[in-house]
């Protein structure tokens, strides 16, 4: 008899799900409740194939990570050739080409001063250094600020720095009172026609004046997702106000850290999400719109391998510097540039910077632009939003994240063939730039039906 924990030739979706059910615990899942998970043997382009035979359209990047397309050839030889090469080395005392040439050329698209790249693994590593760096920063300077600012909504991912600033998302309630102190702000997150969007701005605005007032002296960073909050449900917020934030902070000398894991990497339609407050840059008093610390993830590698950047300041960098190991920064993982990694974030920035690429995400932005006016128009959608490659919608009556409705939304798209996963109520699309008109109307088809299914009109009636 064969031990199927030792087979070789374990592929029959049966004997997988079996030991799926037996070993493996799934990220973000309540166990008892959830389906059993779908068997995946491939990908291309914009689909993926199901064990079962079935396909299904990745209209969320696969948590937000995928740019090209499932199984890119490009990506795929470029990390094939490099395993041939060299698959790691430590990163203490040696160095590379691929995470130089990498580091060298993220410089070149970043914003104009973030020359100095930190390698580590994934979103919430990156976002860790980044505060770190922060931190240390100021001890290092013997004027050790500590008080961190971050928005409410904000998430920056499941480790305990990441966790503190992200306390407000909701999902860390175990973790509490082992999470340090952070002021939250409200967020002013809009849509489009918000009759009350300035008002929103302006008491965000008043709460950050009170706080720096009450820490005058003891910020140390302000963190952000820049116009758009990832996984409280895609809430945007307007340039503008981002830019005046930016600019009340950095007057108190504090740095600005933005977290760019998922907006990166031209998901709002630009590079940076950052690249939309240029236009409101106080010229002035030379205050900048550009962030002093930079966080990168997810789309970096186009999907394929996990890696994290943090990229900040020379100025920042030169904190550092020191005759003594106490002013460096001692941090680092096993996997810290991982030539793999490295090689398919290369390789994903050779396809980035065609224009081809350029014109699909256009194609994708203005897809939305022709759609969502049909959405705002349903009596059980509202709230409108789009930025670049991203649009987002409210469905009336569909309750939080993991409840009911939001899992049934998940089975129904996936029968549909979609792979469309609803965070709480909010229904999105954040597809890879693959994507052409016809398969984002078999999405924008399947939310439509959704609203008509599962939504509820605004009196709470539910809708049958
Ligand atoms: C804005 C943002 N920051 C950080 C993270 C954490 O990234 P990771 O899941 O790679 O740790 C996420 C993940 O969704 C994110 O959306």
């Amino acid at each position: 008899m064969t031990d199927p924990h030792n087979s070789p030739q374990l592929h029959s979706p049966p004997d997988l799900l079996a030991l799926d059910a037996a070993h493996v615990w799934h990220p973000f899942t309540q166990a008892q409740t959830a389906p059993v998970p779908t068997v995946i043997v491939r990908g291309e382009g914009p689909y993926l194939y199901t064990a079962g035979g079935d396909t299904l359209l990745d209209m969320v990047s696969s948590w937000w990570v995928n740019l090209h397309g499932h199984a890119h050839p490009h990506v795929a030889e470029a990390i094939a050739r490099q395993a041939r090469q060299l698959e790691h080395v430590i990163f203490a005392g040696f160095t590379h080409a691929p995470a130089v040439t990498l580091a060298a050329r993220l410089a070149g698209h970043l914003p104009r001063g973030l020359d100095r790249i930190f390698y580590s693994d994934n979103g919430s590593t990156a976002v860790e250094v980044a505060l770190k760096i922060a931190l240390q920063a100021w001890y290092n300077r013997a004027e050790p600020r500590r008080h961190i600012l971050a928005f409410e909504g904000g998430y920056h991912g499941d480790t305990f720095g990441a966790m503190s600033a992200g306390r407000t998302s909701g999902f860390f309630l175990p973790f509490q009172d082992k999470l340090f102190d952070v002021s939250f702000l409200p967020f002013p997150q809009t849509w489009q026609g918000d009759p009350e969007v300035e008002a929103k701005e302006h008491a965000s605005l008043a709460a950050l004046d009170l706080v720096l007032e009450q820490h005058a002296g003891d910020v140390a960073a302000l963190i952000a997702e820049p116009l758009v909050q990832g996984s409280s449900g895609m809430r945007m917020c307007r340039p503008q106000f981002l830019a005046e934030v930016l600019r009340r902070v950095k007057a108190t000398g504090a740095f600005i850290i933005f977290d760019e894991v998922m907006t990166g990497f031209a998901r709002t339609g630009r590079m940076w999400a950052g690249q939309h407050l240029e236009p409101y840059g106080d010229t002035a008093s030379a205050i900048s719109t550009a962030p002093d610390l930079m966080c990168l993830s997810k789309g970096l590698t186009g999907g394929f391998l996990p890696l994290g950047v943090t990229a900040c300041t020379e100025e920042l960098y030169a904190e550092f510097r020191g005759d003594t190991f106490e002013r460096a920064f001692a941090h680092g993982h096993s996997y810290t540039a991982n030539p793999l990694a490295c090689a398919a974030a290369l390789a994903s920035l050779d396809l980035l910077e065609a224009d081809t690429t350029w014109d699909a995400i256009a194609a994708i932005g203005a897809a939305h632009a022709r759609w969502l006016p049909e959405l705002a128009a349903h009596p059980h959608l509202h709230r409108v939003r789009q930025l670049g490659t991203i649009a987002a919608v409210q469905l009336r009556g569909a309750g939080g994240y993991g409840g009911h409705a939001s899992l049934e939304l998940r089975t129904f798209f996936q029968n549909r063939g979609l792979l469309l996963r609803p965070l709480g109520d909010t229904l999105y699309l954040l597809p890879p730039y693959c994507v052409k008109d016809e398969h984002l109307e078999v999405a924008y088809g399947a939310i439509l039906d959704a609203a008509q299914l599962f939504g509820a009109a605004e009196t709470g009636a539910v809708s049958t």
